[in-house]
C-alpha cells in the first residue's frame, strides 16, 4: 500500500510538472488578443508569433485597423497564422462564444487587452476596461477549467500602473484599472488555480508611447500639469512592453500582478500614493 502511494505521488508530481511546463511555454500556443488592432495589443500578438505561437486571433471593434494588422502579421509570419474577429468586447461576448469558438476552437491564452481612456465617460471606461475583462475572463475560465473537462489556460488581464498609483489625474481610469487587478487577484487566487489550472494574472504597464497616451494629454484634469508631471516618468515603447511580457509569461504566477515599466517587469506594489508635495516638487522643477 505504501509503495502504491509513493508511486502515485511520484507520477502525479511528474504529470503536474509536465502540465505546468506546457502552460508556461510560449511554443505552439493559440493566442486570442482583444484590442488586437491597437498599439500595445498588436505588439503583444506579434511577439507571441515571434516566440512560436501556432495561431493568433485579434479581436477588436476597429475593422479597418484589425484587417490591416492581420494582413501585416500574415505577410510576416505566413498566411493563415492570424485571423481577425470584428467584435465589441462590451457587447459581443455571446456571439464570439457561439460562433467563433466552435469555428476556431478555444485559445490556450486569452489576453484581455482592449481598453480606452476617457475621463468624461465613466460608464464606457468601466464597461470596456473592467466589466468586459471580468466577463471574458469568467467565460474563458469556465470553458477551459481542468476540473470540468477543460485543459486549463492562461488569462492575461491588461491593467495599468494606475491600478495602484494614485496621483489624482485620471480617477476614472484608475478605478477601472484597480477593479481589473482586484478581480484578477481574487479569481486567479492559488485556491482557484489548483483545481481549475486556469492561470490568471494582470499586467500593469507604465507610460507607453501610443495613440492612447497622445490623446490622454488632452483630456486629463489639469492638463498642462499632467503633461509636465508625466514627463517625469520613464516612458517605454509597445515593443518593450511586449518583450517584457514574453520574459514574464513562463514565470508568472496565477493571482499575481506585474508592473511593466521601462521595459522591465516586477511584482506590483499594492498602493503607491503620490502626495501633493511629491507632485508639486515635480511641477516646480
Ligand atoms: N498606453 C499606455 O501608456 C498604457 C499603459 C498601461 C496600460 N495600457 C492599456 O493597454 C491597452 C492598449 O492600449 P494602447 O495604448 O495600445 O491603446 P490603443 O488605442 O492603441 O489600443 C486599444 C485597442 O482596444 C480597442 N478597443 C477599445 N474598446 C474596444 C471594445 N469595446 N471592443 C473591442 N475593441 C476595443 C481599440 O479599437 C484599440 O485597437 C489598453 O487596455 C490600455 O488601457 C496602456
Amino acid at each position: 500500500m505504501r509503495i502504491l502511494t509513493a508511486v502515485t505521488l511520484v507520477l502525479s508530481a511528474i504529470f503536474a510538472h509536465a502540465d505546468d511546463s506546457f502552460e508556461r511555454s510560449l511554443e505552439g500556443k493559440y493566442i486570442a488578443v482583444t484590442g488586437g488592432a491597437g498599439e500595445i495589443c498588436s505588439a503583444i500578438a506579434k511577439k507571441f508569433l515571434e516566440h512560436g505561437a501556432r495561431f493568433v486571433i485579434l479581436i477588436d471593434y476597429n475593422n479597418e485597423k484589425g484587417e490591416e494588422v492581420k494582413n501585416r502579421l500574415n505577410n510576416e509570419f505566413g498566411d493563415g497564422m492570424v485571423e481577425f474577429i470584428h467584435a465589441d468586447v462590451t457587447k459581443d461576448l455571446k456571439k464570439v462564444v457561439e460562433q467563433d469558438v466552435p469555428k476556431y476552437g478555444l485559445a490556450d491564452v486569452l489576453v484581455n487587452c482592449a481598453g480606452i481612456l476617457n475621463e468624461y465617460d465613466a460608464r464606457s471606461v468601466m464597461e470596456t476596461n473592467a466589466v468586459a475583462t471580468i466577463e471574458w475572463s469568467d467565460v474563458m475560465y469556465e470553458l477551459s477549467r481542468a476540473d470540468k473537462g477543460g485543459k486549463g489556460s492562461t488569462i492575461i488581464n491588461m491593467s495599468d500602473m494606475y491600478a495602484y498609483n494614485v496621483d489624482g489625474y485620471v480617477p476614472i481610469y484608475t478605478a477601472a484599472s484597480a477593479a481589473t487587478t482586484a478581480y484578477t487577484k481574487a479569481k486567479g487566487h492559488q485556491m482557484n488555480y489548483r483545481h481549475s489550472k486556469v492561470r490568471m494574472f494582470s499586467i500593469h504597464p507604465g507610460f507607453t508611447e501610443t495613440p492612447m497616451t497622445a490623446g490622454q494629454m488632452e483630456i486629463a484634469e489639469k492638463n498642462d500639469d499632467f503633461v509636465k508631471y508625466s514627463k517625469s516618468w520613464a516612458w517605454q515603447t509597445s515593443d518593450e512592453v511586449a518583450d517584457a511580457l514574453m520574459g514574464l509569461f513562463p514565470v508568472a504566477e496565477s493571482g499575481a500582478a506585474y508592473t511593466i515599466d521601462a521595459g522591465k517587469y516586477y511584482e506590483s506594489p499594492a498602493l503607491v500614493y503620490r502626495s501633493v508635495e511629491y507632485i508639486d516638487n515635480i511641477l516646480q522643477q
